[in-house]
């Protein structure tokens, strides 16, 4: 098991660029099977959730060979089996995404339930209601979801839940929708860039989808959707995740490739916060020497502040003088990074859905534990921001959403090393009680 070692007090300084969305790709990965012929996809990002994506499609009978320059070409004309297992689902959760581009393309699908995560209960039962809608029949059985459809039909349907519209769950819809016979509008459509970049794929494999970006989507369904080259859009919430890094080191940096048309919401918070950004054809400028100043941060469905980049704004905020507040409005549990930043020295109170952080003159060093992909990117940030030397358990975490992350951050000046930490202690095996089973068999007679 890896972990890193991270000597922190360093300022972030150079310039960086990110790679393709893997909030994108994962849906795009996921549609192709819905499409007859070739799909090339360019900007995939080498992600552990992508190769699990591959590993789960390959089991369908996908061929998928990635060439150089994150290039994947893909075709899903000899599928052997619309099976999604638990083992593989469990471990990413956008396996799911299959189950709408399968039920299009062959009437069928079964795809294991996801379970649950660290960051909340994520339910999927507007992926099925919207779904049923479109007129498939879905049972759930042996914690599988097992979904049937001879004919796909368009229809109105609204995919709000508790906490706002559901971003995979729009993608299932959408690809199905593509397919069906007739007209769907989704009302309460998630709006995020990732689900416009799944749509213009689909368009551009002779899709008929109009209104992706905003909250009402309308899809007129094609009979077969065909040969596709595609560029997925640039990663957001890596762009994020590096200006928070520049912004909590007092460095200076520049972000290349930064997707800045979606990320507003994060560049006003940074702003308010006292972050220097300039925008220029050269790409995103962050620095922060000057005072930062506490603000009141509420995450939201895009275009709001992203819940996918909360935990590494919080850790920055521990270092801002004040009281700020941080409230996750879509995921109200997704506060795990607190009580490790709180290990590191940091000054945080969660209540509810919020947390309260008090600034504090600097971090130090402490032994961490990861806990999910973004909580292990801010306690990451915190590290390098810490005096002393950070040890973050469970990286591997990290690696299901950032390519190379430690490699991008050290370019910029950061001291992460990589070290074998053996055995999760976690899963050391604890030996297992003796059962009897004569006794057993006996009490069950
Ligand atoms: C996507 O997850 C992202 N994952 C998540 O990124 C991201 O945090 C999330 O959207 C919110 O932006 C991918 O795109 C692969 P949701 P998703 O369905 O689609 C509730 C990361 O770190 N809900 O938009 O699973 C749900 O409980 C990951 O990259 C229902 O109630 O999230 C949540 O409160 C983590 N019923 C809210 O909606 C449903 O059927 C948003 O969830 C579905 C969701």
């Amino acid at each position: 098991m890896e972990m890193f070692r991270i000597a922190g007090g360093t300022r972030l300084a150079g310039s960086i660029r990110v790679e393709g969305s893997k909030n994108a790709a994962l849906p795009i990965l996921a549609a192709s099977v819905a499409i007859t012929g070739n799909v090339q996809l360019e900007q995939v990002p080498k992600l552990q959730d992508v190769t699990t994506m591959s590993t789960l499609l390959q089991g369908m009978g996908v061929s998928i060979t990635r060439g150089h320059d994150n290039t994947v070409v893909m075709n899903s004309n000899e599928i052997t089996s619309t099976i999604a297992p638990y083992e593989l689902v469990r471990q990413m959760r956008a396996g799911i995404c299959v189950l709408g581009p399968l039920l299009a393309r062959f009437g069928t699908a079964t795809v294991a339930l996801p379970g649950g995560c660290k960051i909340g209960h994520r339910p999927v039962d507007l992926h099925l209601q919207g779904l049923s809608a479109l007129g498939a029949d879905i049972r759930i059985e042996s914690g599988n979801i097992v979904a049937s459809a001879r004919q796909l039909r368009g229809c109105e349907l609204d995919l709000l839940g508790s906490h706002g519209p559901t971003v995979t769950g729009t993608c299932n819809v959408m690809v199905a929708a593509a397919l069906a016979q007739g007209t769907t509008v989704i009302r309460n459509a998630a709006r995020e860039p990732e689900v416009a970049d799944l749509a213009r794929f689909l368009n551009s494999a002779g899709a008929n989808i109009e209104g992706q970006g905003t909250s009402v989507i309308e899809i007129q369904g094609v009979e077969q959707l065909g040969p596709v080259h595609h560029t997925i859009i640039a990663d957001r919430i890596e762009a994020a995740t590096l200006a928070i890094a520049a912004a909590i080191t007092g460095g200076s940096i520049l972000i290349e490739n930064a997707p800045t048309e979606h990320m507003q919401s994060v560049l006003d918070i940074l702003r308010e916060i006292g972050v220097l950004l300039k925008q220029s054809s050269d790409g995103l400028h962050v620095s922060a020497a000057g005072q930062l100043t506490p603000i009141v941060a509420d995450i939201n469905p895009y275009p709001g502040f992203p819940t996918d980049a909360q935990a590494q704004l919080m850790a920055l905020l521990t270092l801002v003088p004040g009281e700020s507040r941080v409230t996750d409005n879509v995921f109200p549990e997704r506060f795990m990074h607190a009580a490790e930043l709180i290990r590191m020295g940091a000054d945080i109170d969660v209540r509810g859905k919020s947390a309260v952080i008090r600034g504090v003159p600097s971090l130090s060093a402490a032994p961490v534990m990861a806990s999910d992909l973004r909580a292990s990117a801010a306690l990451v940030l915190a590290g390098i921001a810490a005096k002393g030397v950070t040890e973050i358990r469970r990286v591997y975490h990290l690696y299901r959403g950032y390519q190379q992350f430690d490699s991008k951050l050290n370019s910029l000046g950061a001291r992460i090393l990589r070290v074998d930490d053996g055995p999760d202690q976690d899963s050391v095996p604890i030996p297992a009680p003796h059962w009897d089973i004569r006794n057993v068999r006996e009490s069950c007679d």
